[in-house]
Protein backbone atom coordinates (compact mmCIF):
# COMPACT_ATOMS: atom_id res chain seq x y z
CA UNK A 1 0.00 0.00 0.00
CA UNK A 2 1.17 3.28 -0.99
CA UNK A 3 1.70 4.91 2.37
CA UNK A 4 1.54 8.99 1.66
CA UNK A 5 -2.03 7.79 -0.21
CA UNK A 6 -3.59 6.01 2.87
CA UNK A 7 -2.35 8.94 4.62
CA UNK A 8 -4.03 11.46 2.37
CA UNK A 9 -7.10 8.88 2.68
CA UNK A 10 -7.37 9.13 6.28
CA UNK A 11 -7.39 12.96 6.39
CA UNK A 12 -10.18 13.32 3.83
CA UNK A 13 -12.60 10.64 5.57
CA UNK A 14 -11.31 9.92 9.04
CA UNK A 15 -14.30 8.23 9.64
CA UNK A 16 -13.01 5.62 7.87
CA UNK A 17 -11.28 4.81 11.35
CA UNK A 18 -14.23 3.93 12.55
CA UNK A 19 -14.37 1.16 10.48
CA UNK A 20 -11.59 -0.71 11.52
CA UNK A 21 -12.73 -3.93 12.43
CA UNK A 22 -13.59 -4.71 9.31
CA UNK A 23 -10.21 -4.66 8.48
CA UNK A 24 -9.83 -7.42 10.70
CA UNK A 25 -12.21 -9.47 9.42
CA UNK A 26 -10.63 -8.96 5.94
CA UNK A 27 -8.17 -10.70 7.83
CA UNK A 28 -9.95 -13.44 8.96
CA UNK A 29 -12.89 -14.41 7.66
CA UNK A 30 -11.92 -13.13 4.14
CA UNK A 31 -8.46 -13.86 4.31
CA UNK A 32 -8.52 -15.95 1.04
CA UNK A 33 -8.80 -12.46 -1.13
CA UNK A 34 -5.54 -11.51 0.38
CA UNK A 35 -4.10 -14.54 0.10
CA UNK A 36 -4.63 -15.23 -3.83
CA UNK A 37 -3.63 -11.33 -4.31
CA UNK A 38 -7.46 -10.99 -5.79
CA UNK A 39 -9.03 -8.00 -5.88
CA UNK A 40 -12.59 -8.29 -5.92
CA UNK A 41 -14.67 -5.21 -6.83
CA UNK A 42 -18.01 -6.42 -8.32
CA UNK A 43 -20.21 -6.37 -4.87
CA UNK A 44 -22.77 -5.46 -7.43
CA UNK A 45 -22.82 -8.51 -9.15
CA UNK A 46 -22.48 -10.56 -5.72
CA UNK A 47 -21.27 -9.95 -2.52
CA UNK A 48 -18.51 -11.91 -1.19
CA UNK A 49 -19.21 -14.41 2.17
CA UNK A 50 -17.21 -14.73 4.77
CA UNK A 51 -15.80 -18.20 5.59
CA UNK A 52 -17.34 -17.95 8.87
CA UNK A 53 -20.99 -18.10 7.06
CA UNK A 54 -19.82 -21.47 5.49
CA UNK A 55 -18.28 -23.30 8.36
CA UNK A 56 -21.76 -22.48 9.97
CA UNK A 57 -23.63 -23.51 7.49
CA UNK A 58 -22.34 -26.73 7.64
CA UNK A 59 -22.41 -27.22 11.22
CA UNK A 60 -26.11 -26.67 11.24
CA UNK A 61 -26.29 -29.00 7.92
CA UNK A 62 -24.62 -31.63 10.07
CA UNK A 63 -26.58 -31.27 13.27
CA UNK A 64 -29.78 -32.84 11.93
CA UNK A 65 -31.41 -34.87 9.02
CA UNK A 66 -33.36 -32.82 6.96
CA UNK A 67 -36.13 -33.67 4.76
CA UNK A 68 -38.67 -32.43 1.98
CA UNK A 69 -40.61 -30.26 3.83
CA UNK A 70 -44.06 -31.09 2.55
CA UNK A 71 -45.04 -33.68 4.77
CA UNK A 72 -45.43 -34.38 8.75
CA UNK A 73 -41.83 -36.41 8.72
CA UNK A 74 -39.51 -35.67 11.34
CA UNK A 75 -37.07 -34.64 8.85
CA UNK A 76 -40.06 -32.57 7.30
CA UNK A 77 -40.82 -31.13 10.45
CA UNK A 78 -37.31 -30.10 11.48
CA UNK A 79 -36.74 -28.62 7.64
CA UNK A 80 -39.86 -26.40 7.85
CA UNK A 81 -38.63 -25.21 11.35
CA UNK A 82 -35.68 -23.83 10.00
CA UNK A 83 -37.35 -22.40 7.14
CA UNK A 84 -39.90 -20.35 8.82
CA UNK A 85 -37.17 -19.40 11.42
CA UNK A 86 -35.43 -17.83 8.51
CA UNK A 87 -38.80 -16.28 7.23
CA UNK A 88 -39.41 -14.91 10.78
CA UNK A 89 -35.27 -13.38 10.75
CA UNK A 90 -35.79 -11.83 6.85
CA UNK A 91 -38.64 -9.93 8.28
CA UNK A 92 -37.43 -8.60 11.37
CA UNK A 93 -34.15 -7.41 9.34
CA UNK A 94 -36.48 -4.88 7.43
CA UNK A 95 -38.88 -4.13 9.67
CA UNK A 96 -41.43 -5.55 8.29
CA UNK A 97 -43.07 -8.17 10.64
CA UNK A 98 -45.84 -6.41 11.40
CA UNK A 99 -47.17 -5.41 7.96
CA UNK A 100 -45.09 -7.96 5.46
CA UNK A 101 -44.81 -11.61 4.19
CA UNK A 102 -41.71 -13.22 2.82
CA UNK A 103 -41.99 -15.24 -0.24
CA UNK A 104 -38.64 -16.94 -0.85
CA UNK A 105 -38.05 -17.47 -4.27
CA UNK A 106 -34.73 -18.42 -6.42
CA UNK A 107 -33.68 -14.63 -6.61
CA UNK A 108 -34.30 -11.62 -7.43
CA UNK A 109 -35.60 -12.14 -10.79
CA UNK A 110 -37.81 -14.65 -9.76
CA UNK A 111 -39.74 -12.11 -7.44
CA UNK A 112 -40.20 -9.60 -9.96
CA UNK A 113 -41.48 -12.43 -12.08
CA UNK A 114 -43.99 -13.25 -9.70
CA UNK A 115 -45.17 -9.79 -9.38
CA UNK A 116 -45.42 -9.58 -13.55
CA UNK A 117 -47.35 -12.54 -14.11
CA UNK A 118 -49.48 -12.19 -10.82
CA UNK A 119 -50.43 -8.06 -11.33
CA UNK A 120 -54.11 -7.78 -12.80
CA UNK A 121 -52.86 -5.43 -15.97
CA UNK A 122 -55.25 -5.00 -17.81
CA UNK A 123 -57.14 -2.75 -21.04
CA UNK A 124 -56.91 0.84 -19.00
CA UNK A 125 -53.99 -0.07 -16.56
CA UNK A 126 -50.53 1.31 -16.70
CA UNK A 127 -47.00 -0.03 -16.16
CA UNK A 128 -45.05 2.60 -15.09
CA UNK A 129 -40.96 2.08 -14.60
CA UNK A 130 -38.13 4.35 -14.46
CA UNK A 131 -35.66 4.29 -17.45
CA UNK A 132 -33.30 2.82 -14.96
CA UNK A 133 -34.23 -0.55 -14.03
CA UNK A 134 -32.66 -4.22 -14.71
CA UNK A 135 -33.81 -6.14 -17.15
CA UNK A 136 -35.63 -8.39 -14.60
CA UNK A 137 -38.36 -5.28 -14.25
CA UNK A 138 -37.66 -4.45 -18.05
CA UNK A 139 -39.30 -7.42 -18.53
CA UNK A 140 -42.56 -6.97 -16.44
CA UNK A 141 -43.73 -5.15 -19.57
CA UNK A 142 -44.09 -7.97 -21.56
CA UNK A 143 -46.35 -8.96 -18.70
CA UNK A 144 -47.98 -5.94 -19.05
CA UNK A 145 -48.46 -5.34 -22.78
CA UNK A 146 -49.58 -8.70 -23.72
CA UNK A 147 -52.85 -7.90 -21.32
CA UNK A 148 -53.59 -5.03 -22.89
CA UNK A 149 -51.95 -2.07 -20.10
CA UNK A 150 -50.38 0.73 -21.15
CA UNK A 151 -45.83 0.75 -20.62
CA UNK A 152 -44.14 3.90 -19.90
CA UNK A 153 -40.78 5.18 -18.87
CA UNK A 154 -40.27 7.53 -16.68
CA UNK A 155 -36.37 9.40 -18.25
CA UNK A 156 -32.96 10.36 -16.08
CA UNK A 157 -31.51 13.49 -15.81
CA UNK A 158 -28.16 14.16 -17.36
CA UNK A 159 -25.04 13.73 -16.43
CA UNK A 160 -26.33 12.32 -13.02
CA UNK A 161 -28.75 9.29 -14.29
CA UNK A 162 -31.23 10.36 -11.33
CA UNK A 163 -34.84 10.16 -11.96
CA UNK A 164 -36.40 13.62 -13.36
CA UNK A 165 -39.09 14.22 -10.59
CA UNK A 166 -41.12 16.39 -12.35
CA UNK A 167 -41.52 13.77 -15.57
CA UNK A 168 -42.03 11.15 -13.00
CA UNK A 169 -45.24 13.12 -11.24
CA UNK A 170 -46.32 14.01 -14.36
CA UNK A 171 -46.63 10.16 -15.45
CA UNK A 172 -47.97 9.18 -12.22
CA UNK A 173 -50.93 11.23 -12.98
CA UNK A 174 -51.85 9.77 -15.88
CA UNK A 175 -53.52 6.88 -14.13
CA UNK A 176 -56.98 5.67 -14.74
CA UNK A 177 -57.31 5.20 -11.28
CA UNK A 178 -60.31 2.40 -12.12
CA UNK A 179 -57.48 -0.36 -12.88
CA UNK A 180 -54.71 -1.54 -11.30
CA UNK A 181 -51.28 0.43 -11.84
CA UNK A 182 -48.09 -0.54 -11.08
CA UNK A 183 -44.80 1.18 -10.56
CA UNK A 184 -41.28 -0.25 -10.51
CA UNK A 185 -37.98 1.42 -9.41
CA UNK A 186 -34.74 0.33 -8.03
CA UNK A 187 -33.72 1.85 -4.55
CA UNK A 188 -30.30 1.74 -6.46
CA UNK A 189 -29.14 1.87 -9.80
CA UNK A 190 -27.02 -1.35 -10.57
CA UNK A 191 -25.79 1.16 -13.22
CA UNK A 192 -24.63 4.60 -12.10
CA UNK A 193 -24.40 3.79 -8.28
CA UNK A 194 -27.36 6.13 -8.15
CA UNK A 195 -29.30 5.87 -5.17
CA UNK A 196 -33.26 6.83 -6.02
CA UNK A 197 -35.00 8.59 -3.51
CA UNK A 198 -37.23 6.18 -1.75
CA UNK A 199 -39.90 9.04 -0.95
CA UNK A 200 -41.21 8.40 -4.72
CA UNK A 201 -43.30 4.96 -2.80
CA UNK A 202 -45.29 7.61 -0.68
CA UNK A 203 -45.90 9.73 -3.74
CA UNK A 204 -46.91 6.99 -5.76
CA UNK A 205 -49.05 5.08 -3.15
CA UNK A 206 -50.45 8.60 -2.77
CA UNK A 207 -51.54 8.83 -6.17
CA UNK A 208 -52.89 4.88 -6.13
CA UNK A 209 -50.06 2.88 -7.60
CA UNK A 210 -49.08 -0.15 -6.57
CA UNK A 211 -45.16 0.18 -6.39
CA UNK A 212 -42.55 -2.59 -6.75
CA UNK A 213 -39.29 -1.64 -5.22
CA UNK A 214 -36.30 -3.76 -6.85
CA UNK A 215 -33.82 -3.25 -3.82
CA UNK A 216 -31.01 -6.34 -5.01
CA UNK A 217 -28.19 -3.38 -5.06
CA UNK A 218 -29.51 -1.43 -2.35
CA UNK A 219 -29.71 -3.73 0.83
CA UNK A 220 -25.77 -5.30 0.76
CA UNK A 221 -24.69 -1.82 1.85
CA UNK A 222 -27.61 0.24 3.27
CA UNK A 223 -30.69 -0.38 5.73
CA UNK A 224 -34.42 -0.83 4.26
CA UNK A 225 -37.12 0.12 6.70
CA UNK A 226 -40.07 -0.98 5.59
CA UNK A 227 -42.11 0.42 8.79
CA UNK A 228 -41.11 3.78 6.79
CA UNK A 229 -40.91 2.90 3.56
CA UNK A 230 -44.02 1.07 2.68
CA UNK A 231 -44.07 0.07 -1.11
CA UNK A 232 -46.13 -2.95 -2.13
CA UNK A 233 -43.58 -5.33 -3.07
CA UNK A 234 -39.96 -5.41 -2.61
CA UNK A 235 -37.40 -7.82 -4.73
CA UNK A 236 -34.34 -9.02 -3.12
CA UNK A 237 -31.55 -11.88 -4.00
CA UNK A 238 -29.61 -12.54 -0.80
CA UNK A 239 -25.94 -13.40 -1.98
CA UNK A 240 -25.81 -9.74 -3.23
CA UNK A 241 -26.39 -9.44 0.19
CA UNK A 242 -23.80 -11.84 1.69
CA UNK A 243 -22.42 -13.81 -1.00
CA UNK A 244 -23.67 -16.94 -0.11
CA UNK A 245 -25.68 -19.04 -0.22
CA UNK A 246 -26.83 -19.01 -4.16
CA UNK A 247 -30.05 -19.59 -5.09
CA UNK A 248 -32.11 -18.31 -2.45
CA UNK A 249 -33.98 -14.34 -2.74
CA UNK A 250 -37.56 -12.97 -1.92
CA UNK A 251 -40.38 -11.30 -2.36
CA UNK A 252 -41.57 -9.20 0.55
CA UNK A 253 -45.51 -8.37 0.39
CA UNK A 254 -46.99 -5.73 1.74
CA UNK A 255 -50.63 -7.79 3.59
CA UNK A 256 -52.67 -5.87 2.30
CA UNK A 257 -51.50 -6.10 -1.18
CA UNK A 258 -52.04 -9.98 -0.96
CA UNK A 259 -56.03 -9.21 -2.65
CA UNK A 260 -54.49 -7.67 -5.82
CA UNK A 261 -52.41 -10.52 -6.84
CA UNK A 262 -53.84 -13.43 -9.09
CA UNK A 263 -51.57 -16.27 -9.80
CA UNK A 264 -51.78 -17.59 -13.31
CA UNK A 265 -51.11 -21.02 -12.57
CA UNK A 266 -50.73 -23.49 -10.04
CA UNK A 267 -47.68 -26.00 -9.31
CA UNK A 268 -46.92 -28.50 -6.54
CA UNK A 269 -46.61 -27.52 -3.02
CA UNK A 270 -49.20 -24.08 -3.91
CA UNK A 271 -52.43 -25.68 -3.79
CA UNK A 272 -54.84 -26.60 -0.83
CA UNK A 273 -56.95 -28.74 -3.01
CA UNK A 274 -56.50 -29.64 -6.48
CA UNK A 275 -58.51 -31.77 -8.73
CA UNK A 276 -58.06 -33.60 -12.15
CA UNK A 277 -61.60 -34.62 -13.06
CA UNK A 278 -63.15 -31.44 -11.87
CA UNK A 279 -60.19 -29.22 -13.04
CA UNK A 280 -60.61 -27.10 -10.35
CA UNK A 281 -57.61 -25.92 -7.60
CA UNK A 282 -57.73 -24.11 -4.26
CA UNK A 283 -54.44 -21.69 -4.41
CA UNK A 284 -53.16 -22.08 -0.81
CA UNK A 285 -53.08 -18.54 0.95
CA UNK A 286 -50.21 -15.83 0.98
CA UNK A 287 -46.40 -16.86 0.49
CA UNK A 288 -47.53 -21.01 0.42
CA UNK A 289 -49.87 -20.02 -2.87
CA UNK A 290 -46.64 -18.20 -4.88
CA UNK A 291 -43.75 -20.78 -3.69
CA UNK A 292 -43.84 -23.00 -6.07
CA UNK A 293 -42.29 -27.09 -5.88
CA UNK A 294 -39.94 -27.35 -3.18
CA UNK A 295 -37.87 -24.67 -1.43
CA UNK A 296 -34.04 -24.11 -1.46
CA UNK A 297 -34.60 -25.84 1.88
CA UNK A 298 -30.76 -26.85 2.54
CA UNK A 299 -29.84 -23.36 1.65
CA UNK A 300 -32.43 -21.12 3.28
CA UNK A 301 -30.68 -21.69 6.92
CA UNK A 302 -27.70 -20.27 5.48
CA UNK A 303 -29.89 -16.55 4.83
CA UNK A 304 -29.88 -16.82 8.97
CA UNK A 305 -26.69 -16.97 9.39
CA UNK A 306 -25.80 -14.50 6.61
CA UNK A 307 -28.10 -12.25 7.74
CA UNK A 308 -26.80 -12.26 11.27
CA UNK A 309 -23.41 -11.81 9.76
CA UNK A 310 -24.61 -8.59 8.14
CA UNK A 311 -26.30 -7.33 12.13
CA UNK A 312 -22.94 -8.05 13.74
CA UNK A 313 -21.05 -5.98 11.49
CA UNK A 314 -23.76 -3.37 11.01
CA UNK A 315 -24.70 -1.93 8.45
CA UNK A 316 -24.18 1.85 9.58
CA UNK A 317 -20.12 0.38 9.52
CA UNK A 318 -20.87 -1.00 5.85
CA UNK A 319 -22.33 1.90 4.32
CA UNK A 320 -19.60 4.69 5.84
CA UNK A 321 -16.60 2.31 4.46
CA UNK A 322 -18.07 2.04 1.26
CA UNK A 323 -19.16 5.51 0.99
CA UNK A 324 -15.41 6.55 2.28
CA UNK A 325 -13.90 4.37 -0.56
CA UNK A 326 -16.06 5.17 -2.94
CA UNK A 327 -15.32 8.75 -2.34
CA UNK A 328 -11.90 8.45 -2.53
CA UNK A 329 -12.07 5.94 -5.88
CA UNK A 330 -14.21 9.16 -7.68
CA UNK A 331 -12.36 11.99 -6.75
CA UNK A 332 -8.67 9.94 -7.54
CA UNK A 333 -10.05 8.65 -10.85
CA UNK A 334 -11.40 11.89 -12.20
CA UNK A 335 -8.35 13.63 -11.58
CA UNK A 336 -6.08 11.34 -13.78
CA UNK A 337 -4.77 12.92 -16.73
CA UNK A 338 -2.73 12.51 -19.93
CA UNK A 339 0.32 14.02 -20.58
CA UNK A 340 -1.52 16.86 -23.06
CA UNK A 341 -3.65 17.62 -19.63
CA UNK A 342 -6.95 15.55 -20.75
CA UNK A 343 -8.76 13.01 -18.78
CA UNK A 344 -8.57 9.53 -19.04
CA UNK A 345 -11.70 8.72 -17.72
CA UNK A 346 -15.68 9.77 -17.63
CA UNK A 347 -17.52 8.62 -15.54
CA UNK A 348 -21.90 7.86 -15.68
CA UNK A 349 -23.62 9.09 -12.59
CA UNK A 350 -22.62 11.31 -9.47
CA UNK A 351 -19.39 12.58 -9.23
CA UNK A 352 -20.02 12.68 -4.95
CA UNK A 353 -21.54 10.06 -2.63
CA UNK A 354 -24.50 12.39 -2.09
CA UNK A 355 -27.28 9.74 -2.64
CA UNK A 356 -25.58 7.50 -3.96
CA UNK A 357 -23.75 3.93 -3.50
CA UNK A 358 -20.80 1.87 -4.07
CA UNK A 359 -21.30 1.38 -8.29
CA UNK A 360 -19.10 3.45 -10.42
CA UNK A 361 -19.60 2.71 -14.20
CA UNK A 362 -16.50 4.51 -16.53
CA UNK A 363 -14.74 4.64 -19.55
CA UNK A 364 -11.39 5.43 -20.16
CA UNK A 365 -10.25 7.51 -23.00
CA UNK A 366 -6.57 7.55 -25.02
CA UNK A 367 -5.04 11.06 -25.14
CA UNK A 368 -7.28 12.19 -28.25
CA UNK A 369 -10.47 11.18 -26.98
CA UNK A 370 -11.16 7.97 -28.12
CA UNK A 371 -12.81 5.17 -26.40
CA UNK A 372 -10.23 2.45 -25.40
CA UNK A 373 -11.72 -0.81 -26.00
CA UNK A 374 -12.99 -1.67 -22.25
CA UNK A 375 -13.21 -5.51 -22.89
CA UNK A 376 -9.53 -5.45 -23.51
CA UNK A 377 -8.82 -3.45 -20.03
CA UNK A 378 -11.34 -5.95 -18.72
CA UNK A 379 -8.97 -8.91 -19.79
CA UNK A 380 -5.86 -6.77 -18.72
CA UNK A 381 -7.30 -6.46 -14.97
CA UNK A 382 -8.22 -9.68 -15.11
CA UNK A 383 -4.52 -10.75 -15.78
CA UNK A 384 -3.65 -8.35 -12.69
CA UNK A 385 -5.95 -10.27 -10.11
CA UNK A 386 -8.51 -7.31 -10.20
CA UNK A 387 -12.13 -9.05 -10.94
CA UNK A 388 -14.25 -6.19 -13.19
CA UNK A 389 -17.23 -5.94 -14.89
CA UNK A 390 -17.86 -4.83 -18.43
CA UNK A 391 -20.92 -4.29 -20.53
CA UNK A 392 -24.01 -2.95 -20.04
CA UNK A 393 -24.60 -4.66 -16.52
CA UNK A 394 -28.21 -6.18 -18.17
CA UNK A 395 -29.68 -2.44 -17.43
CA UNK A 396 -30.22 -1.33 -20.72
CA UNK A 397 -32.21 1.91 -20.22
CA UNK A 398 -29.55 3.65 -18.02
CA UNK A 399 -26.52 3.01 -20.54
CA UNK A 400 -28.51 4.52 -23.67
CA UNK A 401 -29.40 7.57 -21.66
CA UNK A 402 -25.65 7.79 -20.55
CA UNK A 403 -24.21 7.44 -23.93
CA UNK A 404 -27.22 9.61 -25.38
CA UNK A 405 -28.08 6.57 -27.85
CA UNK A 406 -31.37 7.25 -29.56
CA UNK A 407 -34.47 4.59 -30.60
CA UNK A 408 -33.32 5.36 -33.83
CA UNK A 409 -29.70 3.75 -32.80
CA UNK A 410 -31.05 1.08 -30.79
CA UNK A 411 -33.36 -0.07 -33.54
CA UNK A 412 -30.35 -0.71 -35.64
CA UNK A 413 -28.92 -2.68 -33.82
CA UNK A 414 -32.25 -4.78 -33.26
CA UNK A 415 -32.58 -4.99 -36.76
CA UNK A 416 -29.88 -7.31 -36.69
CA UNK A 417 -31.91 -10.04 -35.16
CA UNK A 418 -30.88 -12.82 -33.31
CA UNK A 419 -26.75 -12.41 -34.00
CA UNK A 420 -27.12 -8.96 -32.09
CA UNK A 421 -24.32 -8.76 -29.89
CA UNK A 422 -22.50 -5.76 -28.02
CA UNK A 423 -19.34 -6.17 -30.21
CA UNK A 424 -21.76 -6.26 -33.20
CA UNK A 425 -23.83 -2.76 -31.90
CA UNK A 426 -20.79 -1.31 -31.19
CA UNK A 427 -20.07 -1.52 -34.69
CA UNK A 428 -23.20 -0.45 -35.97
CA UNK A 429 -22.90 2.63 -33.46
CA UNK A 430 -19.63 3.68 -34.74
CA UNK A 431 -20.96 4.97 -37.89
CA UNK A 432 -23.86 6.59 -36.71
CA UNK A 433 -22.28 9.74 -34.63
CA UNK A 434 -19.32 8.20 -32.92
CA UNK A 435 -21.10 7.07 -30.64
CA UNK A 436 -20.32 4.26 -27.91
CA UNK A 437 -21.83 1.32 -25.51
CA UNK A 438 -20.89 -0.79 -22.82
CA UNK A 439 -18.96 0.50 -20.08
CA UNK A 440 -16.27 -0.36 -17.01
CA UNK A 441 -18.72 -1.34 -13.73
CA UNK A 442 -16.40 -1.24 -10.38
CA UNK A 443 -18.38 -1.67 -7.01
CA UNK A 444 -17.38 -1.63 -3.52
CA UNK A 445 -18.97 -3.66 -0.61
CA UNK A 446 -18.61 -5.26 2.77
CA UNK A 447 -15.15 -6.27 2.20
CA UNK A 448 -13.70 -3.87 0.44
CA UNK A 449 -10.57 -2.16 1.78
CA UNK A 450 -8.25 0.81 0.84
CA UNK A 451 -5.70 -1.52 -0.89
CA UNK A 452 -8.20 -2.71 -3.54
CA UNK A 453 -9.12 0.92 -4.26
CA UNK A 454 -5.66 1.62 -4.64
CA UNK A 455 -4.90 -1.25 -6.80
CA UNK A 456 -7.40 0.00 -9.05
CA UNK A 457 -6.47 3.45 -9.31
CA UNK A 458 -3.14 2.54 -10.30
CA UNK A 459 -4.58 -0.20 -12.95
CA UNK A 460 -6.27 2.86 -14.12
CA UNK A 461 -3.26 5.43 -14.31
CA UNK A 462 -1.75 2.52 -16.61
CA UNK A 463 -3.27 3.84 -19.17
CA UNK A 464 -1.68 7.22 -19.45
CA UNK A 465 -0.70 8.29 -22.90
CA UNK A 466 -2.32 4.70 -24.24
CA UNK A 467 -3.30 4.57 -27.69
CA UNK A 468 -2.62 0.63 -28.93
CA UNK A 469 -6.14 -0.24 -27.10
CA UNK A 470 -7.84 2.70 -28.67
CA UNK A 471 -11.45 0.98 -30.61
CA UNK A 472 -11.63 1.72 -33.62
CA UNK A 473 -13.50 4.74 -35.03
CA UNK A 474 -15.48 5.28 -32.09
CA UNK A 475 -14.27 8.76 -30.64
CA UNK A 476 -15.62 11.18 -28.12
CA UNK A 477 -14.85 14.76 -27.68
CA UNK A 478 -14.49 15.06 -24.12
CA UNK A 479 -14.53 18.60 -24.11
CA UNK A 480 -18.13 19.51 -26.11
CA UNK A 481 -19.83 16.54 -24.83
CA UNK A 482 -22.95 17.90 -22.77
CA UNK A 483 -24.33 14.38 -22.02
CA UNK A 484 -21.83 13.02 -20.23
CA UNK A 485 -19.52 14.39 -17.14
CA UNK A 486 -15.91 14.38 -18.24
CA UNK A 487 -14.53 14.61 -15.18
CA UNK A 488 -14.40 18.12 -15.41
C1 LIG B 1 -30.82 -3.84 -9.37
C2 LIG B 1 -30.90 -5.30 -9.70
N1 LIG B 1 -32.09 -5.87 -9.84
C3 LIG B 1 -32.24 -7.17 -10.12
C4 LIG B 1 -31.14 -7.98 -10.32
C5 LIG B 1 -31.34 -9.41 -10.64
O1 LIG B 1 -30.81 -10.20 -9.62
P1 LIG B 1 -30.69 -11.76 -9.80
O2 LIG B 1 -29.83 -11.99 -10.99
O3 LIG B 1 -30.08 -12.23 -8.53
O4 LIG B 1 -32.07 -12.28 -9.99
C6 LIG B 1 -29.86 -7.42 -10.21
C7 LIG B 1 -28.66 -8.23 -10.47
O5 LIG B 1 -27.61 -7.75 -10.77
C8 LIG B 1 -29.74 -6.05 -9.88
O6 LIG B 1 -28.53 -5.46 -9.75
Amino acid sequence: MNDTSYLRFLERYPEYRDTATIDALRASDYSRLDQSGHTYLDYTGAGMYGESQVREHARVLASAAFGNPHSASRASITTTGLVEETRREVLAFFNATANYTAVFTLNATAALKLVGEAFPFGRGSRYLLTTDNHNSVNGIREFAAAKGAVVDYAPLTLPDLRIDRTELSHRLALADLSHANLFSFPAQSNFSGVKHPLEIVAEARAKKWSVLLDAAAFVPTSALDLSEIRPDFVAISFYKMFGYPTGVGCLLVRKDAWPLLDRPWFAGGTVNFATVQGRQHLLAPREAGFEDGTLNYLSIPAVTIGLRHLQRIGLKQIETRVRCLTSWLLEELLALKHSNGRHMVRLYGPASCEMRGGTITFNVYDPDGHLLDYRRIEELATGEGISLRTGCFCNPGAGETAEGLTEDDMMAGAAGGLDMNLPRFMQIIQHRGGKSAGAIRASLGLASNFTDVERLLRFVAGFRDETTLTLGAVTFDIESCRVIRDGA
